[in-house]
């Protein structure tokens, strides 16, 4: 699988890191006119020569075509796919944007070019599996808790631009489509920059006599280039608008069914499958 990656910031890097270490990258761009341009992506990662050569975002689609990526990761800004969907779309390169701070129009856009033009887009501003789990067990303590009130807490590096974060706003939206719809409630989102934490997100659940927490920390942004690469190897090949929670519930059944041929040809191994036929 050849992969590009267009973000050179605070969590590009981590996942460049990453994705050397997994012998796929192929393509890294950055911004027209970025100082980041021309140079070897080792320079900018503090390591030997990696034979990569950043390159800017100008004439995407010839330098797209030449290299013929499967996958784009997308660490940017909503600027870039906005502005690049079209060209994406024709050069069959599918995309995962784990980028937040879209706009309604924007989404709107992506799901239609996805749908219409036949390329794939995964969609991610949660991209960690840890925090899909989070929205599982939000959900659930939605539906038995609807006289709780609901508060979410989230902090994040000093630098980053969006506030609050779209895994934040992602997590509200699952405990609202979760609640009755006559009740009317709000989520309300806190949010702290500082320092370089790199991803917490705690959900308040408080009732009048008790509460339930529920964290997600991310120790290191290795988490996202992980959730990212799951990503990238599950759009392969495939066509339309997907979230993570997709990513991982097909990942899941596509094990278990692995796991259970496995099983059937281990029993047929040992004889214990018997045929009925006529
Ligand atoms: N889904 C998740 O779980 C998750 C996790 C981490 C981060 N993110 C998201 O990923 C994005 C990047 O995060 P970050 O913390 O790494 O931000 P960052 O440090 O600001 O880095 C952004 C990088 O993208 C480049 N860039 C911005 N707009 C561009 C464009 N139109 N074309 C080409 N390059 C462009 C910037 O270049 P310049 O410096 O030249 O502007 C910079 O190198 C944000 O949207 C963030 O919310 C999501």
């Amino acid at each position: 699988m050849k992969i590009a990656l267009i973000g050179l910031g605070t969590t590009g890097k981590i996942v460049a890191e990453y994705l050397l270490k997994e012998k796929v990258l192929a393509m890294v761009f950055c911004r027209k006119g970025s100082s980041q341009a021309g140079k070897d992506l080792g320079e900018i990662l503090h390591r030997p020569n990696t034979g990569i050569t950043v390159e800017s975002t100008e004439d995407l689609e010839e330098k797209l075509l030449q290299v013929r990526p499967d996958v784009l990761i997308d660490f940017s800004s909503p600027q870039f796919l906005s502005e690049n969907l079209g060209i994406l779309a024709k050069c069959g390169v599918n995309v995962v944007s784990a980028v937040t701070g879209y706009s309604e129009m924007d989404m709107r856009r992506i799901k239609l070019v996805a749908e219409n033009r036949r390329f794939g887009v995964v969609l991610a501003p949660n991209i960690t599996y840890g925090v899909n789990v989070m929205m599982i067990m939000a959900q659930i303590a939605a539906q038995l808790h609807e006289d709780y009130d609901f508060q979410i807490i989230e902090e994040n590096h000093k630098n980053k631009k969006d506030s609050p974060s779209g895994t934040a706003k992602k997590i509200a939206a699952t405990i609202l489509s979760t609640l009755d719809e006559m009740e009317e409630k709000a989520v309300p989102i806190h949010s702290i920059r500082a320092g370089d934490i790199a991803g917490r997100h705690r959900l308040l659940i408080c009732g009048k006599h008790d509460q339930i927490e529920i964290t997600h920390t991310a120790f290191s942004r290795v988490a996202f280039a992980e959730g990212a690469y799951k990503a990238a190897k599950f759009i392969v090949g495939r066509r339309g608008l997907y979230e993570m929670k997709d990513v991982f519930r097909i990942q899941k059944e596509q094990q278990e069914e692995e796991q259970w041929e496995n099983s059937l040809c281990y029993k047929e191994e040992a004889g214990e499958v018997q045929s009925y036929g006529m």
